[in-house]
C-alpha cells in the first residue's frame, strides 16, 4: 500500500456518553457548581478520510439520514442534527485544525430529547476523532469548549459548559464536581448502597426548550445588571449571596428575582449535595434534589407538568428518597434515589398512573455512571 492510499483509508471510531446530573441546574452559565456524571448510553462514531480535500458525508445511521458539506464553506441547516458534527468542525477550524474530506457514521442508544444530553455526545464524538484523524492534538478543555461553542454557534442554544465537559471527563462510578468559573473539577465515588438511580423519561419535549432556555440566561444577565448597582465587584450570580439576592428583592422585577433566588441557592445545594455524597447520607441529599426540582419548578420556571406529576407521585413512598427534573426542562427526565428492591413495583404503579392521565408512555432509562469521550 503507498503512503497515499494508506492515508485515505485512515480509520478512526470513538464514542462519548450522555450524562446524568445529580444537582445543579441552570447554574453551569452562571459560572456556578454542577455534579454530573457520564453515563454507559453512548454514542459511536465511525471516521475516515475519504481522499478529497473538503467534501464530508454524514450519515445518522438509526436515522437513515445523510447529509453532506463542503469544509470551505457550510453554515446551520434546518435538518437538526447535522449542525453539531459541523458546529465541532467549525470550531475546531477556527483554532486552527486544518482538516480534509472525510466520511463519518454514527448510531447511538442515548434517547433524543430526553434531557440526557445526545446532543453533547454527538459533538464531543466528533472532537475527539477528528483530532485524533488529523492529528490535530488539541486537550480536552479545548475539545469540550469547542463542542460548547458549536452548540451556541450552529445550534442556536447558549448551553454552558456541564454537558459537554461530562461527556467528555467522566469515569465509572464517579460523580464530578465542577466549578464552572475556575474550571477546577474533582471526582466522588458515586456508589449507593442499596439505593440506584433511576430516570424516568417523560417522552415529552416541549418546543419551548431551546428558546427559554437562552431566555433564562438573558434574565440571569439582567439579574446582575441590577445587583452590579449596589456592588459594582460582582461579576455574576456565583458572586452572589442568598443574603444580598434577599435585600434586593424590591429592587429586582419579580421574576428576575426568582431566576436569581433560584441560582444562588442551587449553588448552595449542590455544595451540601456533595457533602451528603461523602458522607453517604442519601436522605439530605434526596431532600436537596426535592428542594431543586421545587426551585426550578417555581422560581427558575423550567419545568411541565408531566415532569411535575412524576415528581408528585415519588412523595408518598418511602422508599425514594428524591426525585427532581433534570436537565433544562420543558421535558425530558427526572432523576429519582429509590431503594433498588422497589423499583420495579413503582415502575409498575407510575407507568400506568402516567399514561392513564397524559395518554403517553413513561419509559424508565436504566443508568450506569460509566466513562467519558475516547478513541477505541
Ligand atoms: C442543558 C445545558 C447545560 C445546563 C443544563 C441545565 O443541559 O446544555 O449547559 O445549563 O441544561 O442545568
Amino acid at each position: 500500500m503507498d503512503i497515499s492510499t494508506a492515508k485515505s483509508s485512515k480509520t478512526v471510531v470513538a464514542e462519548a456518553p450522555g450524562r446524568i446530573n445529580i444537582i445543579g441546574e441552570h447554574t453551569d452559565y452562571n459560572d456556578g457548581f454542577v455534579l454530573p456524571a457520564a453515563i454507559d448510553k453512548k454514542l459511536s462514531l465511525r471516521l475516515k478520510l475519504n481522499g478529497t480535500d473538503s467534501e464530508v458525508n454524514l450519515t445518522a445511521n438509526d436515522l437513515n439520514e445523510q447529509y453532506t458539506f463542503d469544509l470551505k464553506d457550510f453554515h446551520p441547516v434546518s435538518l437538526g442534527w447535522p449542525n453539531y458534527a459541523m458546529g465541532v468542525v467549525h470550531e475546531l477550524q477556527k483554532i486552527g485544525a486544518n482538516l480534509s474530506g472525510f466520511d463519518a457514521g454514527f448510531n447511538s442508544d442515548i434517547p433524543i430529547g430526553s434531557g440526557i444530553s445526545s446532543s453533547a455526545a454527538l459533538e464531543c464524538s466528533f472532537a475527539v476523532a477528528l483530532n485524533h484523524l488529523f492529528d490535530v492534538d488539541f486537550d480536552n478543555w479545548q475539545l469540550i469548549k469547542a463542542s460548547q461553542l458549536a452548540e451556541h454557534n450552529f445550534a442556536g442554544i447558549k448551553c454552558g459548559i456541564m454537558d459537554q465537559f461530562a461527556s467528555m471527563m467522566g469515569k465509572k462510578e464517579k460523580a464530578m464536581l465542577l466549578d464552572c468559573r475556575s474550571l477546577d473539577f474533582q471526582y466522588f465515588p458515586l456508589q449507593m448502597g442499596e439505593y440506584r438511580l433511576l430516570l424516568l423519561n417523560t417522552n415529552v419535549s416541549h418546543s419551548l426548550a431551546s428558546s427559554e432556555y437562552n431566555t433564562r440566561r438573558a434574565e440571569c444577565e439582567e439579574g446582575i445588571a441590577i445587583l452590579q448597582k449596589a456592588n459594582e465587584g460582582i461579576k455574576n450570580l456565583r458572586d452572589v449571596s442568598l443574603g444580598s439576592v434577599l435585600a434586593a428583592r424590591n429592587s429586582l422585577p419579580k421574576h428576575i428575582f426568582k431566576r436569581c433566588h433560584h441560582v444562588v441557592s442551587e449553588n448552595q445545594r449542590v455544595m451540601a449535595a456533595t457533602n451528603a455524597l461523602l458522607e453517604e447520607n442519601y436522605v439530605l441529599l434526596g431532600d436537596l434534589m426535592y428542594q431543586s426540582h421545587y426551585s426550578l419548578q417555581n422560581d427558575y420556571e423550567v419545568s411541565c407538568p408531566e415532569l411535575n406529576f412524576l415528581v408528585e407521585k415519588t412523595l408518598s413512598k418511602g422508599y425514594i428518597l428524591g426525585s427532581r427534573m433534570m436537565g433544562g426542562g420543558f421535558g425530558g427526565c427526572t432523576i429519582n434515589i429509590i431503594e433498588n428492591k422497589m423499583i420495579d413495583e413503582f415502575w409498575d404503579e407510575v407507568s400506568t398512573q402516567y399514561k392513564g392521565h397524559f395518554g403517553i408512555d413513561l419509559s424508565p432509562i436504566e443508568v450506569a455512571i460509566g466513562d467519558g469521550a475516547r478513541v477505541i
